[in-house]
Formats: C-alpha cells, sequence, structure tokens
C-alpha cells in the first residue's frame, strides 16, 4: 500500500474524501500523516479523528524558512511517505522538500488550469473570474507541484458547463463535489502507473 501524506491548510473536504476512499479501498493507500502549516484548522480535527498521526509546521514552529522545509522533509520521511497531497495547503513547498519529493506532490486546484491560477487565485475568488470572465465552462485540474503556485504538469482535469444562473458560489459547490471524486481516482491511477508524469 502507498503511503500518502497530506498537506492542508483549512477545511479538509478533500482530505476527508481521501480518507474515506482509503476507508472503502477504492483508493489502495494508507495516509500516514496530515501536516498543516493552520494548528487550528477544522481539517487537523477530521484527521484526528480518522487515528491519523498529525502535525503542524509553520512559521511559528520555525520562523526560519530553509528550517521549517528541512522539517517538512524530516518529517514526512520519517513518515515513510511516498506520495504527497496538498488537498487546500496554502503555502509554498520549500526547495529541499520539493527536490526530495520530486514527481510526487499533487495539488488540485478548482479551475481549468492554466486559466485561473497563479497567486492570490483561491477559493471563491476562482469562480468569481470565472464568472467575471463570461466563460461557458469551468472545471478541476490535478497536477504536479513544480515550485510556484498551481505550475506543474496537468495530470486530471474534468469539464463542467456553466449555467446561465451560474453563482460563484453555485459554482463551487459543483466543482467541489467533483473534486472530491477526482482526486482519489487520480491518486490511484498514479499508484497504478497510468499517468505518465514527467520528472525532470
Ligand atoms: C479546494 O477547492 C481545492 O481545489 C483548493 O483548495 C480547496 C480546499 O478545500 N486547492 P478543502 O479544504 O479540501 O475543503
Amino acid at each position: 500500500m502507498k503511503k500518502l501524506g497530506i498537506l492542508v491548510s483549512g477545511r479538509g473536504s478533500n482530505m476527508q474524501a481521501i480518507l474515506e476512499a482509503c476507508d472503502s479501498g477504492s483508493l489502495k493507500a494508507k495516509v500516514g500523516l496530515v501536516l498543516s502549516n493552520n494548528a487550528d484548522c477544522p481539517a487537523l480535527i477530521i484527521a484526528q479523528k480518522y487515528n491519523i498521526a498529525t502535525l503542524h509546521l509553520s512559521s511559528k514552529t520555525h520562523p526560519d524558512q530553509q528550517t521549517l522545509d528541512l522539517a517538512m522533509h524530516n518529517a514526512l520521511s520519517e513518515h515513510q511517505i511516498e506520495i504527497v497531497i496538498m488537498a487546500g495547503f496554502m503555502k509554498k513547498i520549500g526547495l529541499q522538500t520539493l527536490s526530495a519529493f520530486k514527481g510526487r506532490i499533487i495539488n488540485i486546484h478548482p479551475s481549468l488550469l492554466p486559466k485561473f491560477g497563479g497567486k492570490g487565485m483561491y477559493g471563491h475568488r476562482v469562480h468569481e473570474a470565472v464568472i467575471a470572465a463570461g466563460e461557458k465552462e469551468s472545471g478541476v485540474t490535478i497536477h504536479l507541484v513544480e515550485g510556484d503556485y498551481d505550475q506543474g504538469q496537468i495530470l486530471a482535469q474534468r469539464k463542467i458547463a456553466l449555467s446561465d444562473l451560474e453563482t460563484s458560489s453555485s459554482l463551487a459547490d459543483k466543482i467541489l463535489k467533483i473534486e472530491h471524486v477526482l482526486y482519489a481516482e487520480t491518486i490511484q491511477k498514479i499508484i497504478d502507473g497510468q499517468i505518465t508524469r514527467t520528472l525532470d
């Protein structure tokens, strides 16, 4: 069984969907660690209910960025994490962790990247921008993490059509439902070797 580490900052609904998929056996993996930069986030409480090891690492625990990066790398290594799943993690990953887990860190984003991604594009801002631009479709992207926000090889995308009456909150609801299914499915495909990753 592949061991997953999940990085979270907030609500944790994608993390929960992954934990449920592991429990049901539809995702043949085990979550070994949930790591957050936010000690008070709901995601950590959910993870503890599932009896998953949790850890808070942030500039509060490690004011120096390189030491923080090293602590993250060490924690993931000590828990023998093989794939790192970002699920609403709001910080950039440090260079040391990025290089140690090259090709093995993935992120989910609630738009059809490269559209509506990048710094500051998160939460409702994404959906508001999609609607303001008059887009006819939006969707979910899962990609490899290669440093900058929302950059890296696209591993999976799923599209939905916008209705004429779409609002940012109706769009957010639709997209989140897709995320919860697509993330676990894509992780399983990665584990099964069905998705080719560019590793250089
Ligand atoms: C999701 O919309 C995800 O695409 C984005 O952050 C949000 C996290 O939601 N990266 P949750 O914490 O998984 O509920």
